[in-house]
């Protein structure tokens, strides 16, 4: 992340700031105690205040543990608009690290919402929007991930148009991979992306009114409500290394090679134990002998899953917009019968998809039953060729 300020703030920290005479409440919001990124954040009102304490639910996740193991496709297609930006998500996978909702909002929802235990990604595959947050204005539009780290008080705006989210939530940071950044953080010339690509808010505003507002926090596995007396976003100025951020796919410098690249290529986002990897239209493995679809592997140690956004995937048969390939550890997983040969001359590919590699076994939840398509498990079977078709 680069420095941002937003807003007015004091030209030396933890001294008195006004505003219209008015002592303004200073925040740090940080991670990893006080060794980790921080922003600080000056208040109208204590960030404590709270007219109100509501209930806390416990967030249910309903489990669906299949009778066997075998490699799986989702069809979110199957899932109806339904709920709001915050109740509309409904998880399809999970894991200690990582959770993975679809969510396609249908109603709007009066509020705020605060992630107190986890960082959060939103994939945008359809509709356009803004996320407002207490750092500011992040619009987004179709194929931008949208950040969020914790601690975030947000609401979201969203357009008229169907909106198609998938969004991630994991206990630890979502961070941009190690291997790009130098020591001081800056992003490499061999990153994949630049600073320039990444879309701190663009506009802070500040509200100054009171009148209630609800503020739904997640903690410790649940909703916790709260009711202020002022609006939460009171803040007149911030400035630091967190705060939400958009990064359009379409940003994203693809590589390729003489011969076929590995997955570690794609990668986007880095969290603890998983990595999220961006596959985007691009030019082909340019060897004329080379074979531009990937080898068989086997994935001794990890999960992959693929959300299929736009164009032909070329690996994959019988896979739309909208599904979830699963191919859990233990197995190999190779192109089906016919694509390779299908594939060979080919130069370039309009395929976009988004892929959580986790590292943990990854759980299922009952929706994820629902939308399961079992016949894929088989498409790799197919009756041997004949010697007329291999000799001739
Ligand atoms: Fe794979």
């Amino acid at each position: 992340m680069r420095y941002v300020q937003l807003g007015d703030v004091p030209a030396k920290r933890h001294v008195q700031f006004r505003e219209n005479g008015r002592l303004l409440v200073e925040e740090v919001l940080g991670f990893e105690g006080f060794s980790g990124n921080e922003s600080i954040l000056y208040h109208l009102h204590s960030p404590c205040r709270v007219k109100e304490v509501g209930e806390f639910v416990p967030l249910a996740r309903e489990e669906w543990v299949p009778a066997t193991h075998v490699h799986r496709l989702t069809d979110t297609n199957r899932v109806d608009p339904g709920g709001d930006w915050l109740t509309g998500r409904r998880l399809l996978m999970f894991n200690d690290d990582i959770e993975v909702s679809i969510c396609k909002p249908a109603e709007e929802r009066d509020g705020f919402y605060r992630n107190g235990e986890g960082d959060e990604v939103l994939f945008v595959h359809d509709g356009s929007g803004v996320v407002q947050t207490i750092f500011g204005d992040v619009p987004y539009r179709p194929h931008d991930y949208v950040v969020i780290p914790r601690g975030t008080t947000y609401r979201i705006e969203h357009g008229e148009e169907p909106q198609v989210w998938l969004c991630f939530h994991t206990p630890g940071e979502i961070e941009t991979p190690n291997r790009y950044r130098n020591r001081y953080g800056q992003l490499l010339e061999h990153a994949p992306y630049s600073q320039r690509d990444f879309h701190p808010p663009g506009m802070l505003r500040t509200h100054r009114g009171r009148g209630e507002h609800e503020v739904v926090v997640r903690v410790r596995g649940g909703l916790q409500r709260y009711v202020l007396d002022y609006h939460p976003f009171d803040v007149v100025g911030w400035d630091g290394y967190v705060y939400p951020y958009s990064f359009n796919v379409h940003d994203f410098e693809p590589r390729t090679g003489r011969v076929h690249l590995p997955p570690p290529v794609h990668q986007t986002f880095q969290g603890p134990n998983f990595v999220i990897c961006s596959f985007c239209p691009r030019e082909l493995d340019y060897d004329p002998h080379a074979v531009p679809l990937p080898y068989h592997h086997s994935n001794l140690q990890s999960e992959e899953a693929i959300y299929y956004v736009d164009g032909q995937f070329g690996s994959r048969k019988g896979v739309d917009v909208g599904m979830i390939t699963l191919h859990p550890s233990g197995l190999p997983h190779g192109p089906q019968p016919g694509l390779v040969e299908n594939a060979l001359g080919a130069r370039r590919t309009e395929e976009l998809a988004v892929m959580w590699d986790t590292f943990r076994p990854l759980r299922l939840s009952a929706l994820a039953c629902e939308l399961d398509i079992p016949e894929y498990a088989s498409s790799w079977y197919e009756d041997e060729p004949t010697a007329a078709t291999t000799t001739g």
